[in-house]
């Protein structure tokens, strides 16, 4: 499984906030991972945080001064910049924001970005009457105007000791939105709607039946799609995965609420996925409070009725959306994820073996093979990031 990082240079600006240590964390998390970083801070960062720490951290050069003796003869600021592959300022404080927004480069930093041929992101950090200065906001906006990416801040306690927005979002947050930069934008505009994770059909109000689902294979598909350009709305059952900010998530409890949810949202999809393990039952009457052992007798009779297919549903009101579905088999894969196919009437099915320890439910590994009416494509193992990336490929390459 290779990660996305590897190998990829990064520059990263750090400017003059208190924010800068976490940038150490960052950057740590970005050596980790495979990237090769490249740090500029401004002469304001390096009385918050020491140039060596995040050379030692980062394993990386450190450059902080214009006029420093150059460790070659390339110019720093060219060199620097010609090298990356992508560009975040992190924490971007509003005097750095001022500055790029208007062209002003009196330092190593800004001279660099200036001289930037790869995608830029920026994550401010500030307090939050600095925040919403419309100066800053105009800055903001102006940013976004020259194709710069804008971490939103988000709210909570600052320095300063006010609660309000301006904090720099944490570590996931930040490296899910620069991870954009580094995707084809090849799904902007189009609308995803993925179901996601299980479904709990509730027996009494404390018991219910329900599956291993976690929601994995269908937040890498969110998250995909996602930073691949496209809106997504995940209508996702119980489960315990964090959703990255910017992707629409609908938590469900049973399949009746799925199935209206994903109704509700269906018309304005262009492609709808649906990879959550639904029930296929439910208790006919949900018994109410916890009933009591000694009711149930001496056999347990719950009458189950089944649910409807989500899927099966929508595609009888499908105008021009793609509609994918999922298999999950023991045995007999490929003749039953055919079988599903033709069924509920699906564009593609992705045919998954779960009698494996590596595919499947709750890993982080998948092995699925795409098949549609005269299509088929088997993937090797891979992470569930990768396959869901690779479905999306499949999605570009036929119909979008
Ligand atoms: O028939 P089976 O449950 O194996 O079909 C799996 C596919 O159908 C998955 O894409 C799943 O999300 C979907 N499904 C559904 N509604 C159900 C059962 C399954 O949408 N009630």
């Amino acid at each position: 499984m290779t990660s996305v990082w590897q190998d990829k240079v990064i520059l990263l600006g750090v400017s003059g906030g208190i924010a800068a240590y976490k940038a150490v964390e960052l950057a740590s998390t970005l050596r980790k991972s495979g990237a090769k970083l490249r740090i500029i801070m401004t002469e304001n960062a390096t009385r918050f945080v020491t140039p060596l720490t995040f050379r030692e951290v980062a394993n990386a050069p450190v450059y902080y001064d214009m006029w420093q003796e150059p460790q070659s003869y390339d110019m720093a600021h060219i060199s620097l910049s010609e090298e990356a592959d992508l560009a975040l300022v992190a924490p971007a404080t509003a005097n750095i924001i001022g500055k790029l927004a208007h062209g002003i480069a009196d330092d190593l930093l800004t001279t660099t970005l200036m001289a930037l041929a790869t995608p830029l992101a920026v994550a401010p950090a500030m307090n939050s009457k600095m925040w919403e200065n419309s100066v800053v906001k105009d800055n903001i906006a102006q940013l976004r105007q020259h194709g710069i990416k804008v971490i939103e801040p988000e709210t909570g306690h600052l320095a300063c000791g006010q609660i309000g927005k301006g904090r720099l979002p944490k570590e996931e947050t930040i490296l899910f939105e620069l991870e954009s930069l580094l995707w084809p934008q090849d799904l902007a505009k189009k609308r995803f709607l993925i179901t996601a994770g299980p479904t709990r059909e509730y027996v009494d109000d404390f018991r219910y039946i329900s599956n291993p689902s976690t929601g994995k294979m269908g937040l890498a598909l969110a998250k995909a799609a996602k930073l691949r350009g496209a809106n997504v709305d995940l209508v996702l059952g119980p489960s315990q995965i964090e959703v990255p900010r910017g992707i629409n998530v609908y938590r469900v409890t049973d399949a009746m609420e799925m199935l209206n949810t994903a109704a509700s949202l269906f018309e304005q999809a262009d492609v709808v996925i649906g990879a959550a393990a639904v029930s296929d039952f439910r208790i006919e009457k949900r018994f109410s409070g916890k009933v009591k052992r000694e009711i149930w007798g001496e056999k347990v009779n719950w009458p189950l009725i089944p649910n409807p297919d989500i899927l099966a549903s929508l595609t009888k009101k499908r105008v021009h959306q793609i509609i994918v579905g999922f298999a999950a088999e023991s045995e007999d894969l490929i003749r039953n994820a055919n079988h599903k196919l033709d069924q509920k009437e699906l564009d593609l099915i992705i045919a998954n073996d779960i009698s494996r320890q590596d595919t499947g439910f709750a890993v982080d590994t998948n092995q699925v093979v795409i098949l549609g009416k005269n299509f088929k494509r088997e993937l090797n193992l891979l992470s569930k990031e990768e396959t869901a990336h690779k479905i999306m490929d499949t999605l570009v390459e036929i119909w979008l």
